[in-house]
């Protein structure tokens, strides 16, 4: 029987990692786990009651026994927060700045740890995130690092939040991008950065077809690898 795979996909924010995780998943019908979608839902119940940053404290106690249900329904992953699905309300570029700084926090980051491995167990995984190949899946058979300048990431994320009715500037978006680059590359637990076993892809410029047509090789040798 054919191995069921871990693969990682790492990268900042608009390298193209979640639309080509998503699409490779299908693809080779594996789970896909979009782990930015749990610290959104996090930093969003930190919002709902008003939590500050700064409040390590109140941080702690909302992690402590915190519950977030997740599944993949037709492909695209869904997160409920008591009962109610918010995976589109999160969204949102101020509550990916916030779900950026709640991140940097040792509890949250100690609270969805678990619940991600867990999801990875049987293997048949395609895993997106900042620490997916680093820290949730050390040992992951394949790891991608996706990576693109920063004004390509700010266009197409620009693209994504026009399309989906909100009404942004692009200037501010690539300001919020390269803040959130900063925070998520600069703080002390789990890092963004590639593991040093990543296939490292500079998506600037690339087809998303192209890109997954070239991860799809990889994953393709990997497993005729595995099976002979
Ligand atoms: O992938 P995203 O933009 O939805 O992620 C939102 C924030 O969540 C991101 O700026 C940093 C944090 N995050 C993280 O620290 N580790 C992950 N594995 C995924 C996301």
């Amino acid at each position: 029987m054919e191995k069921r795979l871990i693969i990682t996909v790492d990268g900042p924010a608009g390298s193209g990692k979640s639309t080509v995780s998503r699409i490779l998943a299908e693809r080779i019908s594996y789970i896909y786990l979009d782990t930015g979608l749990l610290y959104r839902a996090v930093a969003y119940k930190a919002m709902q009651h008003g939590i500050s940053i700064e409040d390590d404290e109140a941080l702690q106690k909302l992690c402590d026994g915190i519950n977030i249900p997740f599944e993949t329904d037709n492909g695209k992953m869904k997160v409920l927060m008591d009962g109610d699905d918010v995976s589109d309300r999160v969204r949102t570029e101020e509550i990916g700045m916030f779900a950026s700084s709640v991140s940097a926090v040792f509890a949250v980051r100690d609270a969805l740890l678990l619940p991600q491995r867990s999801a990875g167990r049987y293997g048949g995984i395609v895993a997106e995130g900042r620490d997916m190949g680093t820290i949730v899946f050390p040992g992951a058979d394949i790891k991608f690092f996706l990576d693109a300048d920063a004004d390509e990431r700010a266009r197409r994320r620009y693209a994504q939040l026009m399309e989906n009715g909100a009404r942004v500037d692009l200037a501010e978006i690539k300001r919020g991008l390269e803040a959130r680059d900063y925070q998520d590359t600069q703080r002390k637990i789990a890092p963004l950065k590639p593991a040093v076993d990543s296939v490292i892809i500079d998506t600037t410029g690339i087809d998303v077809d192209d890109v997954i047509e070239k991860m799809s090789i990889i994953v393709e040798q990997h497993t005729k690898m595995t099976v002979s």
